[in-house]
């Protein structure tokens, strides 16, 4: 290498580094490449060529990022025209408890049952109302369980903690974590109301009105129907933006940095 080889190599090494930081920003504040885009998790995962064991695979690749969540015509109101089929309302265990002011619902309802549609394992991913008008069908529809807990459909057959789950290519991260199942007992409960002052004075109560009637705390944590607290209190599907201490994205409405997002809720 001569001088001026060994001066613009690393130049040109900066300028990539820069290009590939820059755009893995951008993908910030959108969907679109986050872990609730299923398009292209094979690419994503493995770098073309798309030869992985997902999209297309082990669920359909409806080549759309919404349709998976949304469509616009012929939607059920689990959520904003949600195109997902539901979970049966049975089976669930709820979380109980005896400080409790006010009561949980017997099972989740509304944007929650939305979210457990996939994280609860019960529905297939690629289970929508209305599909886009041509796509080629895996022939496979795996649903977000563990292996064995309910049939073998199950990402959980790679994504588990055993290590080196897929052969040889590269080892699944374990996200046995985010299959929530239905035993819903060790998990922030859901589907009950806030309590009101008079019940409990240490809860904050949220003052801002949302058009729809919900309301919303300043910091943009809402509740939903009724005054209910819901998955979607607290995650925002569409928002990776908030990176935690692992650098994972928990698709949070507001920072949890300081038990922030907590204290929306609780003043403790
Ligand atoms: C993984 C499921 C999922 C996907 C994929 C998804 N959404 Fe949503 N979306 C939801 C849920 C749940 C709600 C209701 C909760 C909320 O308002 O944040 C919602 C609400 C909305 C709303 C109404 C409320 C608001 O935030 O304005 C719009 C508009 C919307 N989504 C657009 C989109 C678009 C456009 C895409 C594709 C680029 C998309 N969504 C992909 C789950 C999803
Ligand atoms: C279309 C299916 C689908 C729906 C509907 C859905 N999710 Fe997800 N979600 C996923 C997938 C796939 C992942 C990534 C799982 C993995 O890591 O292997 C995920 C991951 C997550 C994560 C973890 C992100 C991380 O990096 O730690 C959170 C939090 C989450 N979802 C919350 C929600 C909430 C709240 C709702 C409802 C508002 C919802 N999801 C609806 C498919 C879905
Ligand atoms: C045959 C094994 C296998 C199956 C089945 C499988 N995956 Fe994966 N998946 C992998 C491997 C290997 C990777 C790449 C390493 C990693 O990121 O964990 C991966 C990566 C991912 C990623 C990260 C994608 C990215 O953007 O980097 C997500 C999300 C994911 N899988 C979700 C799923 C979901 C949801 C299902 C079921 C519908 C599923 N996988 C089924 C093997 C599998
Ligand atoms: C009271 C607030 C709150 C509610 C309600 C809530 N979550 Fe979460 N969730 C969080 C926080 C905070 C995290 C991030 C934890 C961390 O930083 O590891 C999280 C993490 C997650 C993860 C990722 C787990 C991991 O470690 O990768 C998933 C998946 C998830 N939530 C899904 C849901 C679903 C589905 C519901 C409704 C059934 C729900 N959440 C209800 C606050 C909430
Ligand atoms: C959107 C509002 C909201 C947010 C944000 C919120 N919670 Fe809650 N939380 C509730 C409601 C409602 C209850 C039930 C309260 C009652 O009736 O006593 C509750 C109950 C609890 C309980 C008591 C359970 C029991 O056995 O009595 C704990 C502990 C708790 N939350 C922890 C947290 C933590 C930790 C966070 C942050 C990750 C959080 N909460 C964020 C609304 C929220």
């Amino acid at each position: 290498m001569d001088k001026k080889t060994y001066i613009i190599l690393p130049i040109i090494a900066v300028g990539f580094l820069a290009i590939f930081i820059i755009s893995t920003i951008a993908k910030g504040g959108t969907i679109i490449g986050s872990r609730h885009d299923l398009i292209g998790f094979n690419k994503r995962a493995f770098g073309t060529p798309d030869t992985g064991p997902m999209t297309g695979a082990s669920f359909n690749d409806y080549r759309q990022t919404c349709i998976y969540c949304h469509t616009p015509h012929n939607a059920n109101n689990a959520a904003p025209l949600w195109n997902r089929q539901l979970p049966e309302q049975s089976g669930y265990q709820m979380y109980t408890s005896p400080n409790f002011d006010s009561k949980p619902g017997p099972a989740p309802d509304g944007i929650s049952l939305a979210c457990l549609s996939c994280h609860d394992g019960s529905v297939a991913v690629d289970s929508i109302r209305v599909t886009p008008k041509d796509f080629v069908d895996a022939g496979t529809h795996y649903r977000m369980s563990e292996e064995g807990s309910v049939g073998s459909d199950s990402c959980g057959k790679c994504h588990n903690r055993r290590a080196g789950a897929y052969g040889g290519i590269a080892n699944a991260h374990d996200a046995t974590i985010r299959y929530l199942s239905k035993d819903l007992r060790d998990d922030h409960p859901i589907s009950m109301k806030l309590p009101t002052f008079d019940m409990d004075p240490q809860f904050n109560q949220p003052a801002i009105m949302k058009d729809d009637g919900g309301r919303m705390f300043p910091n943009g944590v809402q509740t939903f129907e009724g005054d209910k607290v819901q998955c979607a209190s607290c995650h925002d599907p569409h928002n990776p933006d908030e990176r935690n201490v692992e650098g994972r994205d928990p698709f949070l409405r507001t920072s949890n940095r300081g038990s922030a997002l907590c204290l929306t809720c609780h003043a403790k």
